[in-house]
């Protein structure tokens, strides 16, 4: 087979790299390991920015979004004891939309037939041939007959485990990390959530979040130790745990309810430069990992694809390649604010096994800055709505 642009992963980045790449008449196909099914059983945050809501209403993909997401002006810090509003809608004149990211890739996946995206699903031993080259190639395993892909760009949409980053010579790769010494403990349940907004806590005992997919699902988390077990938190130890670390206020809110899910997911970040090497690009967790803290994994795949799909699209169009050799700067540029957010307020929101009183200390000082500070709120809201694209 031969195409334009060969994507592999077929998560929500390659998903929309590959629809925004159909409706410009760019040629192009994706190969994913999995099947659909286990595509959309991926645990997912629930928050999109801007960028994200944008590119699904220019694919005129929104409907299901727009019908039942749920539009944030708001969201909230919380010490323990009382709740800090950053009024989002107020400060940077934005909003947030609160829309499960799989119901998302759900949305991308149906719609791939009546517009003419080709996805291969299970295709095993997926190999990237030649990408220093002009002349790319993917071979792959389906229906035990081997396949080959020839291509002019090579898209790695492969996530965090795939093999388009590998295909990179760690001679002109770098790779930048940080692994948290804790985890969270997500519980999905069918109760109301405690309040309209999502609220980040930072407690004595550790941190929260309460959030939601809908006004009667609502998800929420806790940190725990990074080895720690699953069973030994039942959902009534995490009931209490979560009435006790999200403050009064709330606690007085929560309705509790069986887990429908209930899950650890290890905290990391993580950044490899350059995003592009001959002609191969990375979009997404294939490049880059955040903490979810600000919820920004799946936004920052969609800035990724922006830049991609504009960059591919301008080369077949125009046969003017000066936005992919851009590519990698432009997107690695939005990629290190992205993960500045994150990982400052993974570090003001969570306890680290080595604080002692003084950084205790520090993060309840930062917090009340916070609470009174205009310019604090702003900073945090602009970052957390997305910075411009
Ligand atoms: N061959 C083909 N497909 C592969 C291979 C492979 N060898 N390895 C991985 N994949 C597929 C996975 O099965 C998965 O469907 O690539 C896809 C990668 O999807 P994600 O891991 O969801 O990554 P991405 O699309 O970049 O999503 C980014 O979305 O919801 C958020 O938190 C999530 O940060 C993540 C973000
Ligand atoms: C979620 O709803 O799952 C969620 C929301 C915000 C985050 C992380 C996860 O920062």
């Amino acid at each position: 087979m031969r195409t334009q642009v060969c994507i592999i992963g077929a998560g929500p980045a390659g998903l929309l790299l590959g629809h925004l790449l159909r409706a410009e008449g760019v040629e192009c196909v994706v190969i994913e390991r999995q099947t659909p099914d286990y595509v959309l059983g991926r645990i997912r945050a629930g928050v999109l920015e801007n960028i994200t809501v944008s590119l699904m209403e220019r694919l005129g993909l929104d409907a299901r979004m727009k019908a039942e997401g749920l539009p944030h002006d708001g969201f909230n810090l919380a010490d323990g004891e009382r709740l800090i509003r950053i009024d989002i809608a107020e400060l940077v004149g934005q909003e947030v939309m609160v829309y499960g990211q799989t119901e998302l890739t759900r949305d991308l996946m149906e719609a791939c037939e009546e517009r003419g995206l080709e996805v291969i699903y299970q295709a095993a031993d997926v190999a990237l041939h030649d990408v220093d080259g002009d002349a790319p190639f993917v071979t792959y395993i389906h229906e035990g007959a081997q396949q080959r892909i020839d291509a002019r760009f090579i898209v790695g949409c492969d996530g965090f485990h795939g093999p388009s980053r590998k295909a990179i010579p760690s001679s002109v790769s770098q790779e930048f990390e940080r692994v948290y010494p804790f985890g969270w403990l997500g519980i999905l349940a069918d109760v109301p959530p405690c309040n309209h907004e999502l609220i980040y806590a930072n407690h004595e005992r550790g941190f929260a979040l309460a959030s939601m997919r809908s006004p009667t699902r609502s998800r929420y988390y806790v940190d725990v130790p990074v080895d720690e077990d699953i069973r030994e938190w039942s959902d009534d130890r995490l009931w209490d745990e979560l009435a006790i670390r999200l403050g009064p206020a709330a606690a007085a809110n929560i309705t509790r309810g069986p887990a429908i899910e209930k899950s650890i997911a290890p905290l990391r970040s993580y950044v490899f430069a350059p995003m592009r090497h001959g002609s191969l690009m990375l979009c997404g967790d294939a490049a880059h990992i955040v903490p979810p803290t600000g919820a920004k994994g799946l936004n920052l795949a969609a800035s990724d694809v922006h830049y991609a799909s504009e960059a591919l699209t301008r080369y077949f169009k125009t046969n003017d390649p000066a936005g992919v050799s851009r590519y990698s700067e432009t997107a690695l540029a939005r990629v290190w604010q992205s993960e500045r957010f994150s990982w400052s307020l993974t570090k003001l929101m969570h306890r680290f096994p080595d604080d002692g009183p003084f950084e205790r200390a520090m993060q309840v000082a930062e917090l009340d800055y916070i609470a009174n500070s205009r310019a604090m709120q702003t900073a945090i809201a602009e970052n957390y709505v997305g910075l411009p694209v």
